[in-house]
């Protein structure tokens, strides 16, 4: 099995020694990620994104990877700003305000007409807006009660292209198909688990994350969706790495660490469901439409070999520690 250009269009590469540490886990599969800016403090002008760019590249080193660049949204943008920025990022991520990891700083309230000036300014520059959907409701409501927010956004703002982040539910699948201008990412554990996973048993920490993982319908929901390439649908895998001590703590960070397992258990999954076919435009070529990117070439050789995930990668547990998955990468060329 072949991927050409693998993309990850939402992944959290951190900073400092996170950064380093965890950097190369997708710099060797995937030939570009688009990067969150959810750092402290968040990333909100040129000089902190030309800043952070560098500081991935420094940190993957030779390894030919595209970060595609996130400006953390604030409402105060103005179109002079952003189509300054527009060179140096691909899209803009809107937080609502103390939803997630480092996200204080985000949106309170959805006024269309308080963020109508930054939307329309977006709009007409052409800059995606990403957003992580989700209400301060009850945990397991957050996301479907966010949809009545992206219709109002998506009705408001017809030639914004926005893209409902990590969708977790049927509710989300369903917009795709009555909104032109709304698309999504799918992660690849929300493909996986339901919150029986997470909490069902013995409390699983490393796959607690935000938004938690649902019910077993709407997994089927994201599933079809992404095993038939829906073309209004890529593959972002949110992998959100947290040191292993913050993860298996009172208080536990939210977040699953997908990097360096995801390509081999998305060929496993699509083969299982017969969708091979469709998983080279789940992963890349969909994403090149959506956002009008042209990747680093990149073939990645996937085998049906036998593969334990190990326990940590420098200090942080992935999906599967210690599991044996059935594909294994065999190799990269450019
Ligand atoms: O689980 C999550 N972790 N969800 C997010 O939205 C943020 C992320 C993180 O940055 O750790
Ligand atoms: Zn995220």
């Amino acid at each position: 099995m072949q991927l050409n250009a693998p993309l990850d269009m939402h992944l959290h590469l951190r900073d400092g020694e996170m950064l380093h540490n965890i950097a190369h886990a997708s710099a060797t599969t995937f030939s570009g990620g688009l990067i969150m800016p959810n750092l402290v403090p968040p990333i909100q002008t040129k000089e902190a994104v030309i800043a952070y760019k560098n500081r991935i590249l420094d940190a993957i080193g030779n390894e030919d990877f595209t970060p595609y660049m996130t400006l953390f949204f604030l409402p105060t943008y103005d179109k002079a700003f952003l189509s300054s920025m527009k060179a140096y990022i691909t899209a803009i991520k809107l937080y609502p305000a103390g939803i997630t990891t480092n996200s204080e700083g985000g949106v309170s309230g959805f006024d269309v007409e308080t963020l109508r000036p930054t939307l329309e300014a977006m709009s007409q520059l052409d800059i995606p807006l990403c957003i992580h959907g989700e209400t301060n409701g009850f945990v397991m409501d957050r996301e479907a009660e966010f949809a009545t927010i992206y219709e109002r956004l998506a009705t408001a703002f017809p030639k914004l292209k926005i893209i409902m982040e990590h969708i977790t539910t049927k509710t989300s699948v369903a917009l795709l198909d009555a909104y032109d201008n709304l698309y999504a990412t799918i992660t690849l554990h929300h493909l996986l688990i339901t919150l029986d996973d997470v909490a069902g048993g013995m409390l699983q920490p490393h796959l607690f994350c935000k938004p938690i993982a649902k019910r077993p319908e709407d997994r089927e929901a994201l599933l079809k969706v992404a095993l038939e390439a829906h073309p209004k649908v890529m593959f972002g895998s949110d992998s959100a790495p947290h040191p292993k001590d913050a993860k298996e703590a009172c208080g536990c960070a939210a977040g699953v660490f997908t990097a360096p397992i995801a390509l081999q258990v998305l060929t496993a999954l699509f083969e299982k469901h017969h969708a091979l076919n469709n998983l080279q435009a789940f992963v890349s070529t969909n994403a090149q439409n959506i956002y009008g990117i042209t990747p680093i070439p990149k073939i990645v050789t996937l085998e049906k070999k036998n593969f334990t995930v190990p326990q940590t990668y420098n200090g942080v547990v992935p999906m599967y520690a210690g599991e044996t998955l059935s594909y294994s990468i065999q190799g990269v060329s450019s």
